[in-house]
């Protein structure tokens, strides 16, 4: 809503915008919009990789500034200098930098008017960028470069239109120069072709490339066309010379003069522009040239720059209009930290469809899950509450991957197989949309596909199902001295593959028992307990030698059922933070500590309670987790540990380490999140977290905590429903943050969760706040469901 308190009556306002004429809301002075709580530089420093150029949601064109530096999504803020703008990014991602495919670039014209003093190959070429000129909201991106060029983009689900402006101040005349460069970011090109029209200027090619973050490569084709002012002269370069008597370059691997670094392409140069500004529309396309010329003519027939960038904003609009907020006293800050995150959300995957070279199918085709390990915690159940139309044709296009590649992924982008970093964990999406009845989906080739990843070891398991899995089946752990001739793979993470695929078993058994699969039904359970047998109970852990006073910790084991050890610290940013990756070297908890790993059994709190001895050591142990410096919450894994105090039947800690991780850590600086974005997941974490219910994925629960604001709604896209989270008492200054009674459609509700049918029927749920914990949500009849009772 508005952040002013003029203007009582916003959330009526948010609320109608999606059903109601957009255009007649935009440019009325006192509505609210909510792009302008939407700041996509948010995460694009210090490691954040956020992606902040133009994009559709979930679009497959993503147009930005490449800069120097950390560039995963192209442009990074903490630069300096630009080198090229191109048309396909990924977001938040922590491998090597992704795609950034044929870039273009402008100069507005050659010293002496002589093509070979133009700046060419990629290093030469770049310029500094102006620091208050980076510009970007939904849609749009703008940056002004020393060489007195401005550089406007917006885009379509398949192109991105640019638009160039220069500055004409330059004591050269005007005759401006755009090139295409054949390389990509990761400087991963194998072959290449260029070819230019002289007639018109159009410029059109191909590459073979490798992702980003996975095995094989992909074929990306482009089409680059130009209008606002006429056409000189056309021609090809290599590193820094130039030739405006050939018209094609071809770069091939076995050659020797082709490394993947070389800079080469095709450019126009064109006479002095009217208005000092050119357009360059790029379409893209994995298919072939024509479709990418085809692409780009179909989308945008007209290089209407401001009419395609405010048809860009009018879908975020849309797509946003969901969820409305009453944010009465709520800071602009927070406002934009809160829609920021949401917007990050729905930038990954990305829609494909019709543009999968791999197999023919009527299904929809989405890629970019960069990575389910990370996105199955927070994003896909974000997706399935404000989107679940997308949410599920992204599960239709997993199975669909299935059907054709064998496995489901547990990452993919640009069409290959990524690298799986724990369990299978499409086993949790698939569960999640089960239970929560995600629309169209085939049930039976779901349910097919889950027990192949727990059942069918692959050749390779580092891109697809799991590894160790006879040990899984006869130890019942993945033991730190697997013997696996069945397949091949990254013999690491002992503790973590162990928890999560205890985890997936836990999954496959609610769809077992949904479809009425007892007998599966009670394997898959009995396998779900899998995460005690490396339960340790006298492992002790200290810190700088003082005793932590916790016992009980997560240890390997070996084949022989013998323990092993790692400092259970070791991992958390206490001890050796980065010494837990995906390589050979990366020990036996991934991208975490034992510590962390320890608290997940989300489908079996009882016992896991009881494991640690009982509630009260649950809740003191947990805390200190938090308190102690051991968690980051910049990593995935810590999100649920935030709210798992409502095990414990502490659902008021829930909601004070929620505040104790927002704003602290996540805010409206370039550097305002904790690590890296991973396609959306820290944007998801905050606007699930702002909003006050926190999905368990793979489970129908939803965690209750007061959302940040009066009063949170989000309207089901199937249902047309809305459901509505009202605070009584509500409190910005987020002293009044705890429960003290609740009400659902009137009735009292003691439970602290409650289910998605919330959000499918439609309701009121009414939270009473008051400065001190209450009873409220502390019986153990109040608590989430878990296998195991609470009782000792
Ligand atoms: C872009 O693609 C989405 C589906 O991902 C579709 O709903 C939307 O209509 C498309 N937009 C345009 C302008 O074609
Ligand atoms: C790229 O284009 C050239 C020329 O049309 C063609 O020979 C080549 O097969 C294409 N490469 C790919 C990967 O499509
Ligand atoms: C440009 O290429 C043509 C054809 O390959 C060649 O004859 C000519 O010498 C080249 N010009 C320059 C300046 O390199
Ligand atoms: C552990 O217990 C000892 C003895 O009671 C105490 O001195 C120490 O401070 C405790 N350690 C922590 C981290 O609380
Ligand atoms: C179990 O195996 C480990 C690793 O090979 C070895 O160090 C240990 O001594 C073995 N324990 C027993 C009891 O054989
Ligand atoms: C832990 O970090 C230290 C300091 O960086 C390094 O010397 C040591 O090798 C690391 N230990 C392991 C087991 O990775
Ligand atoms: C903003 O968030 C970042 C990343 O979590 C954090 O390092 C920084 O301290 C925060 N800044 C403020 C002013 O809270």
């Amino acid at each position: 809503m508005l952040p002013s308190k003029t203007h009582p009556t916003g959330i009526l306002i948010t609320a109608l915008y999606g059903s109601i004429s957009l255009a007649a809301a935009v440019g009325s002075t006192d509505s609210f919009d909510v792009l302008d709580y939407v700041d996509p530089l948010i995460g694009t420093a210090n490691g954040g990789h956020v992606f902040p150029g133009a994009t559709l949601p979930f679009g497959m064109a993503k147009a930005v500034a490449d800069t120097v530096g950390e560039n995963q999504a192209g442009f990074a803020y903490d630069t300096t200098v630009v080198t090229g703008f191109s048309h396909m990014h990924d977001s938040g991602t922590g491998g090597s930098p992704s795609l950034g495919n044929f870039p273009i670039f402008a100069q507005p014209s050659c010293p002496n008017d002589d093509i070979n003093q133009c700046k060419w190959q990629l290093n030469d070429r770049a310029v500094v960028w102006k620091r208050d000129s980076a510009k970007a909201r939904p849609g749009y991106f703008s940056i002004s470069l020393a060489n007195g060029v401005q550089a406007e983009m917006t885009t379509t689900n398949r192109s991105a239109l640019y638009r160039f402006t220069f500055d004409g101040a330059s004591s050269e005349s005007l005759s401006p120069v755009v090139l295409v460069d054949l390389i990509d970011l990761p400087q991963s090109r194998t072959n290449g072709f260029a070819d230019v029209d002289s007639s018109n200027g159009r410029l059109t090619g191909n590459g073979t490339f490798n992702p980003s973050f996975g095995i094989g490569s992909y074929d990306l084709h482009f089409c680059v066309d130009f209008k606002g002012a006429e056409l000189r002269d056309t021609g090809v370069w290599t590193k820094n010379r130039a030739n405006t008597t050939r018209k094609t370059v071809s770069l091939r691997a076995d050659g020797t003069n082709s490394p993947d670094t070389l800079s080469a392409g095709t450019f126009a140069r064109f006479h002095a522009p009217k208005d000092n500004t050119i357009l360059a529309r790029v379409g893209v396309s994995f298919m072939n040239v024509k479709q990418a010329c085809a692409n780009a003519e179909r989308e945008q027939p007209n290089f209407d720059f401001d009419g395609t960038r405010s048809a860009a904003e009018d879908a975020w609009r849309k797509k946003l209009s969901v969820v409305s907020v009453d944010a009465d006293g709520v800071s602009k800050d927070l406002q934009t930290v809160f829609w920021s995150g949401a917007y990050r959300s729905l930038i990954s995957p990305q829609d494909y469809t019709g543009e999968n070279p791999l197999w023919e199918s009527d299904e929809p085709y989405y890629d970019s899950y960069y990575c389910i390990w990370d996105s199955y915690r927070s994003i896909h159940p974000l997706l399935t509450l404000v989107d679940p139309l997308s949410q599920s044709l992204m599960m239709r296009s997993l199975l669909d991957i299935y059907r054709h590649e064998g496995y489901l992924p547990d990452c993919r982008m640009s069409l290959c197989k990524g690298y799986t970093q724990g369990g299978s964990n499409a086993d949790v999406l698939m569960a999640d949309a089960y239970l929560k009845k995600v629309d169209g989906i085939d049930w039976d080739t779901a349910y097919e596909a889950v027990v192949k990843d727990a059942e069918v070891e692959p050749a390779n398991w580092n891109v697809e199902g799991r590894g160790g899995l006879q040990s899984w089946k006869s130890l019942g752990y993945i033991p730190t001295d697997d013997y696996d001739p069945y397949g091949v793979g990254t013999h690491t993470r002992s503790i973590s593959r162990t928890v999560e695929y205890a985890y997936n078993d836990f999954c496959i058994a609610e769809m077992a028992k949904g479809m009425g699969k007892q007998a599966d039904y009670e394997k898959y359970t009995t396998r779900s307990g899998n995460w005690a047998h490396m339960f340790k109970e006298d492992q002790k852990s200290s810190i700088n030698g003082a005793d932590t006073n916790f016992t009980g910790f997560l240890q390997p084991r070996y084949t022989n059922g013998t323990w092993g050890y790692q400092d259970p610290i070791f991992c958390s940013p206490l001890l050796n933070f980065t010494s837990c990756y995906l390589n050979p070297s990366g020990h036996e908890t991934y991208e975490g500590s034992s510590w962390l790993y320890t608290f997940y059994a989300p489908h079996d709190m009882g016992a896991l309670i009881k494991t640690l001895g009982g509630a009260e050591q649950f809740t003191s142990r947990l805390e200190f987790l938090h308190e102690s410096g051991l968690l980051y919450v910049g990593d995935e894994q810590a999100f649920l540990t935030v709210f798992q105090f409502h095990y414990s039947g502490r659902p008021a800690l829930s909601a004070k380490y929620s505040h104790f991780y927002i704003p602290s850590q996540f805010n409206t600086t370039t550097a305002g999140i904790a690590g890296n974005d991973d396609s959306g997941a820290m944007g998801s974490f905050v606007m699930l977290s702002m909003m006050g219910l926190w999905p368990v994925p793979g489970q129908d629960v939803y965690l209750i905590t007061p959302p940040y604001f009066k009063e949170v709604s989000i309207k089901n896209a199937v249902t047309g429903k809305t459901a509505t989270i009202r605070n009584v008492n509500f409190d910005a200054n987020y002293k009044s943050i705890f429960i003290q009674s609740a009400k659902l459609n009137g009735e009292a509700w003691s439970k602290n969760w409650l289910t998605h049918d919330f959000f499918t029927q439609g309701g009121v749920l009414e939270l009473e706040l008051g400065l001190t914990e209450s009873k409220w949500g502390t019986q153990t009849e109040d608590l989430p469901p878990s296998l195991s009772n609470y009782h000792k």
